[in-house]
């Protein structure tokens, strides 16, 4: 069985600061074999945010792997949005691009589809290049069928119908569909602040978009929470938890049916 402790927009400075404790001391009962974190750690990209993003970081054991949101470039230090929008990132968390995690039975590679600016008036949207794509499906297309294949960007490729907001992603359906004829069992997003988890209308419909919720006091119509991934051979189920202001309980679950 492999676990995974799915978590996303934290949004460090202006946490939901009971539910991200009670996060990471689940993370060290739980036994995961691995913390993913899909971006948006902090609310301004300011240091002080990243600080803390960067000691919460430290406080859960295991391996994980953290990739940008758009909340992570800094929204006031403009020039540095513009030239360098998430050296930030890179200097107090981690690599913004090309993360891999591999280990018995799965592997996971991280992008970035958040943008310092774009040519657009919403730059909290986002974006996935053909390089982008082609690397990532590349590393993934190069592993043995059989491993769990997991890909983790911010935002969702595909938009979370009925959600309560959108990622347009410029490049997001072709590279949906790049995944699912690689093979690729999930990508796994966050930035709508909602969880979900749908099969893409792509391959052999055995693809699946999954998004993981908030753990910030920035709710949108769903109480804040993060996702469990348990995969067997047969089976993936994504199980939301929903912080219930002293404990989480599961809000919802989802049964994935694994490709053989
Ligand atoms: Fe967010
Ligand atoms: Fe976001």
């Amino acid at each position: 069985m492999i676990r995974i402790a799915h978590l996303s927009d934290i949004h460090f400075g202006g946490e939901n600061v009971a539910a991200v404790a009670a996060a990471a001391e689940m993370i060290r009962a739980g036994g995961f074999d691995l913390t993913i974190v899909s971006g948006d750690l902090t609310q301004f990209g300011a240091v002080g945010e990243f600080e803390a993003a960067a000691a919460w970081l430290k406080t859960v054991p295991g391996p994980m792997l953290v990739c940008p949101g758009n909340h992570d470039a800094p929204y006031l230090a403009w020039w540095e949005r513009f030239f360098t929008p998430f050296a930030r990132f890179s200097r107090m968390i981690g690599p913004a691009e090309a993360q891999t995690h591999i280990a018995d039975g799965f592997l996971v590679r991280g992008l970035n589809t958040a943008r310092g600016v774009q040519p657009r008036a919403n730059w909290s949207k986002g974006q996935i290049s053909r390089r982008q794509t082609r690397e990532a499906t590349d590393w993934l297309c190069g592993a043995a069928d059989g491993k769990l294949k997991i890909l983790v960007c911010h935002h969702p490729l595909t938009e979370m119908i009925g959600g309560p907001m959108t990622a347009k992603v410029w490049g997001g359906s072709a590279a949906a569909q790049a995944m699912a004829e690689c093979r690729v069992d999930l990508v796994l997003s966050g930035h709508i602040h909602a969880p979900f988890a749908w099969p893409y209308p792509f391959g052999d419909g055995k693809t699946y978009a999954v998004g993981a919720g908030t753990l910030s006091v920035r709710e949108r119509g769903v109480p804040a929470g993060f996702n469990i991934i348990e995969a067997d051979d047969a089976e993936i189920r994504v199980i939301a938890q929903a912080w219930e202001r002293s404990h989480y309980t599961p809000y919802r679950t989802w049964s994935l049916d694994r490709r053989c």
